[in-house]
């Protein structure tokens, strides 16, 4: 029986997808490859180990990728793993060009020596770099990344519509913006502000606190991969999007109200270098051609946001003090 394989299942995005699939869809074989960076944590698939195969390893390990494909006949490949964080990108591009482009190179090279069926590149609308006050990407906006974490995943992007038109492999690309939702690493604005508004620390905004993001709900995200997945056309991108576009500031001062604590604890930083003014995304091919669009409203989803990091206070406590690292090792260290 074929397998779907999701590499980087088990950072923020790839675990939700990976537990929703296991509620859509409960007879898909699912292999998750991670190598469980400091973003990656087992605990989040917690709930369904023993109903999928987990392995821990590099996206670079052509020999392991191979070798998966062949052992649980893997058809298909969705491409979450990556280094994410536009932050870290500054502070040290290399892995970012090691992971995100030749670690998908590796994928590509071992899905196209195998014949896989099919392989769904997870991208960003970062790709499109950043828009002024109006307008928003469509899939024909030209590639205009600024960081290098951008700049990264927008080298995949190029090698994934090489191999589709050079190889004629059977390639999608998805291109979102922001996402939310549980689950989600507290290096990143939102479970950032929600910890540090809890903590009454400090919730440092940067520059002038009026960058716009697009907000998409994790939840939402994964209901459109699954529908690229199922019926995207081959070689095409799809543009995935919550029409939730907000301020930076707008989203503090949300959390703030909503944790009753005080505005005082906003404090105005320096601002990120190169830091992208606006994202906002035109899902209509979405809509038009696969007949999706999202569910969660911004207001629903932030409230449910917030209450999830409340009830599960253990969750990021643990990732603050380093003791998910150990999680591992607790699963797995007496089995290798
Ligand atoms: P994340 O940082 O939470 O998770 C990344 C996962 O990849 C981790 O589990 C990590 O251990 C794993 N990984 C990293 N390097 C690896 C390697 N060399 N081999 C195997 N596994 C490796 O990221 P996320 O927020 O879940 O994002 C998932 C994907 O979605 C990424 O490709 C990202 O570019 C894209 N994306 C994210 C957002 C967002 O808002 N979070 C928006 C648009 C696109
Ligand atoms: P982030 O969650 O890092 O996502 P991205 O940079 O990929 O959009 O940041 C979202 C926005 O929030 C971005 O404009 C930078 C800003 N930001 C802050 O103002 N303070 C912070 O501490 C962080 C992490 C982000």
């Amino acid at each position: 029986m074929s397998a779907l394989l999701i590499t980087g299942g088990a950072g923020f995005i790839g675990s939700n997808f990976v537990l929703f699939l296991r509620r859509e869809l409960p007879t898909l074989r699912l292999v998750v490859l991670d190598k469980l960076t400091y973003a990656g944590n087992l605990e989040n698939l917690a709930g369904v180990l023993s109903d999928i195969t987990f392995v821990r390893g590099d996206i670079l390990d052509q020999g392991l990728v191979d070798d998966l494909i062949a052992t649980h006949h893997v058809d298909r490949i969705v491409n979450f793993a990556a280094e994410s964080h536009v932050d870290r990108s500054i502070l040290g591009p290399r892995v970012f060009v090691d992971t995100n482009v030749t670690g998908t190179l590796t994928l590509l090279e071992s899905a196209r020596r195998q014949k896989i069926g099919r392989f769904l590149q997870v991208s960003t609308d970062e790709v499109y770099g950043s828009l002024g006050a109006t307008g928003a990407f469509t899939e024909d906006s030209p590639i205009q990344p600024n960081s290098p974490y951008s700049s990264s995943k927008a080298g995949a992007d190029l090698l994934v519509r090489a191999y589709h038109h050079t190889f004629g492999m059977d390639t999608v690309t998805t291109r979102c913006s922001n996402n939310y939702g549980p689950l989600q690493f507290p290096e990143k604005l939102i479970p950032l502000m929600i910890i540090n508004a809890l903590s009454d620390k400090a919730l440092p905004v940067y520059g002038d606190g009026m960058n716009v993001r697009d907000w998409l709900h994790v939840e939402d995200h994964c209901s459109a991969l699954l529908v690229v997945l199922e019926r995207g056309a081959a070689g095409e991108v799809y543009n995935i999007g919550g029409n939730s576009e907000a301020p930076n500031i707008a989203i503090v001062e949300r959390i703030l109200t909503q944790l009753g604590k005080s505005k005082d604890l906003i404090k105005y930083v320096a601002d990120r270098p190169g830091h992208d003014r606006r994202y906002a995304i035109d899902a209509g091919k979405m809509k038009r051609e696969l007949g999706w669009q999202p569910k969660h409203s911004f207001e629903g989803g932030m409230q449910a946001t917030i209450d999830w990091y409340l009830s599960n206070r253990s969750w990021w406590e643990r990732i603050i003090s380093g003791d998910y690292q150990r999680y591992y090792e607790l699963q797995y260290g007496e089995r290798s």
